[in-house]
């Protein structure tokens, strides 16, 4: 192994940069990763926007990214469930590097079928639309509405759930032109929620009972349009904003539907828990990643040296799925 890596930095300026910097070593409980391939998240460029000195960021300098596939190059002291050359997926600040330190509970094994440019893009999208599942209590044979189901986590998000055999998935998109893709992800019904109100269109879907877990990535007035589409004792969980954080929601709907609201953000869960929101994703997940019924959805590979193509186009939100970074 060199002493020294690749790895893309932020906090000089509006995109990242590429430093030469010592690999690390990893301490108890962790391994390093030697990546592959990486993905990119939105976060990845809020982080960048706030430490962009040129633009009234804090020009604080930090190495970017979030998710990594690769293979485990040697691991800390007490790690005994991974071991040196396994293919692995997983979630850790600083995975825009050759190589990357993550806890051990934050890596699942990449089945042998799914290479590594694919691998690198499921992470986030595995444990964020598993844990909200299993946050909202849901269990087979139930139906579950995903709003923003477009997203490159609710396109898991639908597939998770008919691998966990939903009785239905409905997804919804703002226009109808994204339909064919939510039906082909495993949609078996599609509410264009610029067209058509998002309650009554679940309603119809569910004989007017309401969906029983809702996955919510929009926030604003779809997330106030679920709770009307939700069956008494259902879930809304909501996971992101893609809309807007703020709300107003009648509690009429709330009270009288009986309903749980949760809210799930697993960049901030503490990493004892996240490692067993990931193990379950995994355990439940995996077979179904092995044979395709699970995959992401990518946009595009970029290199390390053509980094920000690929950043400018996660800022344009033009991206259909995932955007990926083959490693150096
Ligand atoms: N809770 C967590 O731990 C966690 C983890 C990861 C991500 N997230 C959040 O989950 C959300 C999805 O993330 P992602 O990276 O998968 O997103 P993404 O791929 O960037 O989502 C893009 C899609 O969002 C839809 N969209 C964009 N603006 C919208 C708006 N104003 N109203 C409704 N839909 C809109 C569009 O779909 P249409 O054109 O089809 O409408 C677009 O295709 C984000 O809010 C993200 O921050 C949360």
């Amino acid at each position: 192994m060199t002493s020294t890596m690749t790895a893309l930095f932020g906090g000089a300026g509006p995109a990242w940069e590429l430093r030469q910097v010592p690999v690390p070593r990893p301490g108890p409980g962790q391994v390093l990763v030697r990546a592959r391939a990486v993905a990119l998240n939105n976060a990845d460029a809020a982080m960048v926007a706030d430490a962009d000195p040129t633009n009234g960021g804090t020009g604080k300098e930090y190495q970017a990214g979030y998710e990594f596939a690769g293979e485990i190059a040697a691991v800390g002291s007490g790690v005994d469930t991974v071991t040196v050359g396994e293919r692995v997926m997983g979630t850790s600040p600083a995975s825009f590097a050759q190589y990357v330190i993550a806890d051990h509970r934050h890596v699942v094994t990449v089945p042998d079928e799914l290479p590594y440019e694919e691998a690198c893009a499921l992470p986030t999208g595995l444990l964020t639309e598993h844990g909200a599942l299993t946050a909202g209590g849901f269990r087979p044979g139930q139906s579950v509405l995903i709003t923003g189901a477009s997203s490159s986590i609710g396109l898991i998000g639908i597939q998770i759930a008919k691998a966990l055999d939903a009785g239905q998935v409905i997804a919804t998109t703002r226009t109808a032109a994204k339909a064919d893709l939510l039906v082909r992800t495993g949609a078996d019904t599609v509410v264009a929620t610029g067209e058509e109100d998002l309650t009554s269109a679940v309603l119809h879907a569910t004989g007017g009972e309401g969906a029983d877990v809702v996955l919510d990535h929009v926030g604003g007035a779809v997330f106030a349009a679920a709770l009307p589409a939700t069956r008494v004792d259902g879930s809304v969980v909501n996971i992101g904003r893609l809309d807007t954080a703020a709300t107003t929601i009648d509690l009429d709907a709330l009270s009288y539907r009986h309903l749980r609201l949760r809210g799930v953000s697993f960049g901030f869960t503490r990493a004892a828990e996240l490692g067993e929101v990931i193990a379950a994703a995994g355990r439940q997940l995996l077979p179904a990643v092995a044979d395709g019924r699970v995959r992401p959805l990518i946009d595009s590979s970029h290199t390390f040296a053509t980094a920000t193509e690929a950043l400018d186009r996660l800022r344009s939100h033009q991206a259909h799925g995932k955007l990926v970074l083959v490693v150096p």
